[in-house]
């Protein structure tokens, strides 16, 4: 039996979080499918960081859309690493692995991250290699709204037979869920209506393994090594 593992921020354990250094470690480690983060800059360029602000992972300080892409570049992180464009990233992991790239969209925070990010994934030819997820329905439909083809899905932490009918009107082939609220019953809704479900964020050993039972279910973890 075995279970679909995302490397979620790529490999955070070893490397900074939503780094290229993280997500090549991931692949390194045989990761097939990894999850990572986007904003938008202030000159309108896609970067991949979760935060809304760049205190938590850099030497500098303030929210991610003050700066422009190359400001953002100039910060510093542990082991040499900077805030690297969404571009950059599927310039590198390109043919190497599946992506589930979410929208840090927020009430429209950032006007034009969709239209942008979408840019980036079909100016790279990657419409096959990706899946854009966000918690914000909004988003989502928009990004419909630009592409009939490219796989999208809700970030929820529980769902509802109207999260299931939302997720069918805009054609959604994925759903990524908190662990603690994925039941059996949802389980096979999603199987019904051909939703990918992914279970987010899986550490604890204990609770990977009660996964076994689900192999249906991806499963979306920081402890890649533990996997
Ligand atoms: O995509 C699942 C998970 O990444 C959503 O939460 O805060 O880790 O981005 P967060
Ligand atoms: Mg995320």
């Amino acid at each position: 039996m075995t279970i679909q593992a995302v490397a979620h921020r790529g490999y955070p354990k070893k490397y900074p979080e939503n780094t290229l250094s993280s997500f090549l470690a991931a692949v390194e480690l045989g990761f097939t499918h990894l999850e990572l983060d986007v904003h938008l800059s202030k000159d309108g360029i896609p970067v991949v960081i979760h935060d809304h602000t760049i205190d938590r992972m850099t030497n500098g300080s303030g929210r991610v859309v003050e700066y422009t892409a190359e400001e953002l570049r100039s910060f510093q992180m542990e082991h040499d690493e900077h805030i690297p464009t969404l571009k950059e990233v599927l310039h590198a992991l390109q043919g190497k692995i599946q992506l589930n790239i979410e929208l840090k969209q927020m009430g429209g925070c950032y006007p034009e991250l969709e239209e942008r990010v979408l840019d980036v994934i079909t100016g790279a030819g990657m419409l096959d290699e990706v899946v854009i997820t966000s918690f914000d329905f909004d988003a989502l439909e928009k990004v419909r709204g630009l592409s009939e083809d490219v796989r999208i899905g809700l970030i929820t932490f529980s769902c509802s037979k109207a999260i299931l009918n939302w997720s069918q009107e805009v054609k959604a082939a994925f759903l990524s869920m908190h662990y603690g609220f994925v039941t059996n019953h949802y389980i096979q809704q999603c199987e019904q209506q051909g939703i990918q479900l992914m279970a987010w964020t899986i550490n604890e050993a204990s609770i990977m393994k009660t996964f076994i039972d689900y192999p249906s279910v991806w499963v979306c973890t920081d402890e890649l090594e533990r996997f």
